[in-house]
């Protein structure tokens, strides 16, 4: 039997494929250097990236984006021998795929670039150990621990090189840096082992109250678990992506 629907999806499908072949670089929006706006035209192109990306970019070897997992985080309180240590581990991260570029600062002729991002939430949940004293309480264990992070904005910037191969611009990296801040923070543990319904209560108690603090002192760590996803995405973008395909000279 002859289905039209049939017709219809190699039709579809048959163009998406034309159009893919046409436009190699499809997921990436064109700026030219030239152009006096070329800062919101690679806001755009990287708003662009990021709408494939949460989709996967199979060109890209880049699958579905969520969650990121981050191995291991430390955070450590007070010194001597009982301040209080934790260590979170398997960390998963939901909801960084709906990041929004806000702005971008660059220039061209030195190939540096700075992204503003902002991204409304992001859940967290990991596992961690801890030993040592908190609030005067032994509190060595482990359990779970959740975190939603609200309003989290982030600085990223990046200075890179252009390399030329086979008649075409690559960009190589060469530094890369970046900063955030959470407006508002819960975050808490549960399933507390060695411990009881009383110890528990206290630490989400001193958690909670205490989150701006505790999120600055797993900032160095996060920071630098974060700049080398970070700097492994950037890396594998420029390998894949001529330079001259995304911004016209
Ligand atoms: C992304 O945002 C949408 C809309 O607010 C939300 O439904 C979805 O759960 C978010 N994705 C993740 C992974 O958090």
């Amino acid at each position: 039997m002859f289905s039209y629907k049939a017709v219809i999806c190699v039709v579809i499908f048959g163009s998406i494929q034309v159009i893919a072949a046409q436009n190699p670089f499809y997921y990436l929006k064109q700026c030219h250097k030239a152009d006096p706006q070329v800062n919101t035209c690679l806001q755009k192109s990287a708003n662009t990236l990021i709408a494939y990306m949460k989709r996967g970019i199979p060109e890209l070897e880049l699958s579905e984006p969520e969650p990121i997992v981050i191995d291991e985080i430390g955070i450590a309180l007070g010194n001597g021998p009982n301040g209080y240590r934790a260590t979170f581990r398997n960390i998963n991260a939901y909801g960084i795929s709906n990041m929004t570029i806000t702005a971008v600062r660059s220039d061209l002729d030195t190939h540096q670039f700075q992204f503003t991002l902002y991204i409304p939430h992001i859940s967290a949940r990991a596992k961690y150990v801890s030993t040592g004293i908190l609030l005067l309480v032994q509190a060595s264990g482990g359990g779970d621990y959740w975190g939603e992070y609200d309003g989290v904005r982030a600085k990223v910037y990046i200075r890179a090189k252009p390399n030329f191969i086979d008649g075409r611009t690559y960009l190589s990296l060469q530094q890369l840096k970046m900063d955030f801040s959470v407006k508002n923070i819960r975050m808490g543990v549960e399933n507390v082992h060695n411990g009881n319904a009383v110890l528990q209560a206290a630490l989400n108690l001193f958690i909670n109250t205490n989150a701006q603090d505790l999120l600055k002192e797993m900032k160095p760590d996060l920071k630098k678990k974060l700049m080398s996803i970070l700097t492994k995405f950037v890396e594998h973008l420029y390998e894949r992506i001529p330079y001259d395909s995304w911004i016209i000279e």
